[in-house]
């Protein structure tokens, strides 16, 4: 099964303002990640667009998940992998890519 999602930027730029929605969507390491570069909403925006990506690849008998349950971490190569809480063997390949207006992902369940 296949995902996608596409996110405008300018959002998230808004939600720097507040971070109790920032910490209600992201997990931790996402947020330092994205803090530690120079455009944070766009990185911000892209892990969102990946978390609605990976839910839409989900079989629907998967999908009762929050939003906070998927996680995306990059690997040591700056890849992005996915984390599904309570779901170790789910194979998830990801790719995202981000802009000053979008962010977009794309994700393959096999
Ligand atoms: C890594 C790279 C592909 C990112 O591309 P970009 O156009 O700068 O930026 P994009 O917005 O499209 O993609 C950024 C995302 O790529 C992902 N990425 C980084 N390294 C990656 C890797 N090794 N494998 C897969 N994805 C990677 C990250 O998730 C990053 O977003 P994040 O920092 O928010 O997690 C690019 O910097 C690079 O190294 N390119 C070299 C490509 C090359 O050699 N091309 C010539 C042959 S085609």
């Amino acid at each position: 099964m296949i995902g996608i999602d596409i996110e405008e930027v300018k959002r998230f730029n808004k939600y720097l303002k507040n971070s109790k929605i920032i910490k209600r969507i992201f997990s931790q390491e996402e947020i330092d990640y994205s803090y530690s570069k120079k455009n944070v909403a766009q990185h911000l925006a892209v892990r969102f667009a990946a978390k609605e990506a990976v839910w839409k690849a989900l079989s629907s008998k998967n999908r009762k998940i929050a939003i906070t349950d998927i996680k995306i971490i990059n690997n040591k190569y700056g890849k992005p992998e996915v984390f599904i809480k309570n779901k170790k063997n789910t194979k998830m390949e990801l790719s995202i890519s981000h802009t000053d207006k979008y962010a977009v992902a794309v994700a393959i369940f096999s």
